[in-house]
């Protein structure tokens, strides 16, 4: 837990990503339509538009809408839940993937995926404003001839009406007291932690028990992935994240929130893997989160503390840096030593729970080593 950030973070924090909802007041919209009720003739979706433009200045022009009007999402653009998820402040989202015609991801990596060109990816973020659950900004990426991805955030007008790119961010988005769009260049800083970009729409997610949607059963069924090694063949019960409920839920909630972006061995200078491998699901002993966290000392100080803190300290959050860090939040502390490190202002009180419940769990008798002194 030593370094800040990932590799390619500057040094000092970037504040994006704050919202003024909290997930428990969201209430479900009646304006939004789902792909159910999409339409096969565009209306107005696409006039206007450049076709293949890879960063268009309105979200209309990238193909996410059937009737723009009407706001139905096109039929082949696939809603999906990961079982895993990233906390985001309490925002609800949406999820939708589409791929060329006829082409499929190859997984003969599990934990890098291999995309299509052309492949499309939006994620909606809804928060409560003024009682009213509204569509805040739509994040896109797409993935180009060159086999580069853009990727880029949308930002709704407070009507409605509009969604424009800003690529910069937004510090308050439209309507919003505190909610924070993200930057192109913070869009890298965690979708450089997969070789392919994308990080939600993996093997383990998918596979999750409350996965809905796309899950890894129906991408099977829908013979949208290849493999060289049989890997697009692997039953959903081979990649289930393994342990009791209680490591279960931490490890995959670790796995999402800190490993696929940062925590990982293709992002150098973040201390320590705490990503979920698919060929290491076999027990919690075989996860890095046990080899690279528990009872290894952390380089992190707790600020006004002089303790000895670990990365997890079994049975012991108070001394666990993974468990502090996720309870601190900048500004509230100034010292830039919140976790995430940037793209959150709020603590995730239920993650946070998950961990501590893990680490409160850590006795021999479950096969933990003892506390480190
Ligand atoms: C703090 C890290 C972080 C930042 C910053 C971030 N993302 Fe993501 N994003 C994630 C993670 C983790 C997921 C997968 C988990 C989920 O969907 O809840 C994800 C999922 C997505 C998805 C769905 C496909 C996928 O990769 O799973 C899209 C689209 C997306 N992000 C776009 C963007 C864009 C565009 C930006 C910048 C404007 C951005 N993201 C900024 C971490 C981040």
């Amino acid at each position: 837990m030593g370094l800040f950030g990932c590799a390619a973070a500057p040094a000092t924090p970037s504040a994006d990503g704050g919202i003024d909802a909290t997930a428990a007041d969201v209430v479900v919209p009646d304006d939004v339509t789902s792909d159910a009720d999409a339409v096969a003739a565009p209306d107005d979706a696409l006039a206007g538009c450049t076709p293949g433009e890879l960063e268009p200045s309105e979200l209309r022009c990238t193909g996410l809408y059937a009737s723009w009007t009407k706001r139905t999402i096109v039929a082949d653009a696939l809603a999906y839940v990961p079982g895993y998820q990233l906390w985001s402040d309490g925002a609800e989202k949406e999820r939708y993937i589409q791929l060329p015609p006829g082409s499929q991801i190859d997984v003969t990596t599990m934990d890098d995926w291999v995309f299509p060109v052309g492949t499309k990816v939006w994620k909606e973020f809804y928060a409560q404003v003024s009682g009213k659950k509204r569509l805040i900004e739509t994040r896109y990426m797409v993935k180009g001839p060159d086999d580069l991805w853009t990727r880029i955030a949308y930002v709704w007008s407070e009507d409605g009406s509009s969604a424009k790119a800003e690529k910069d961010g937004v510090a308050i988005a439209p309507g919003t007291t505190n909610y924070e769009v993200p930057s192109q260049s913070q869009c890298a800083r965690c979708h450089g932690g997969r070789i392919d970009n994308i990080l939600g729409f993996e093997a383990i997610a998918l596979a999750a028990p409350n996965a809905t949607g796309l899950t890894w059963a129906e991408l099977q069924k829908k013979k949208w992935l290849k493999s060289t090694n049989n890997g697009h063949e692997k039953a959903a019960s081979s990649l289930q994240v393994p342990g009791t409920t209680t490591e279960r839920e931490a490890l995959g909630y670790l796995h999402m929130n800190c490993g696929v972006s940062c925590h990982n061995a293709i992002t150098p200078g973040t201390g320590y893997v705490a990503r979920l491998e698919a060929a290491k699901l076999g027990s919690v002993a075989a996860t890095t989160f046990v080899t690279e966290l528990v009872n290894k000392q952390s380089s992190w100080v707790a600020p006004g503390s002089t303790a000895k803190i670990y990365r997890v300290r079994p049975t012991d959050a108070s001394r666990s840096a993974v468990y502090l860090r996720m309870g601190m939040r900048d500004p509230v502390d100034g010292k830039g030593t919140q976790m995430p490190p940037f793209a959150s202002h709020a603590v995730d009180p239920s993650g946070r729970q998950m961990v501590k419940a893990w680490i409160d769990g850590m006795t021999p008798a479950a096969g933990y080593p003892a506390p480190a002194p």
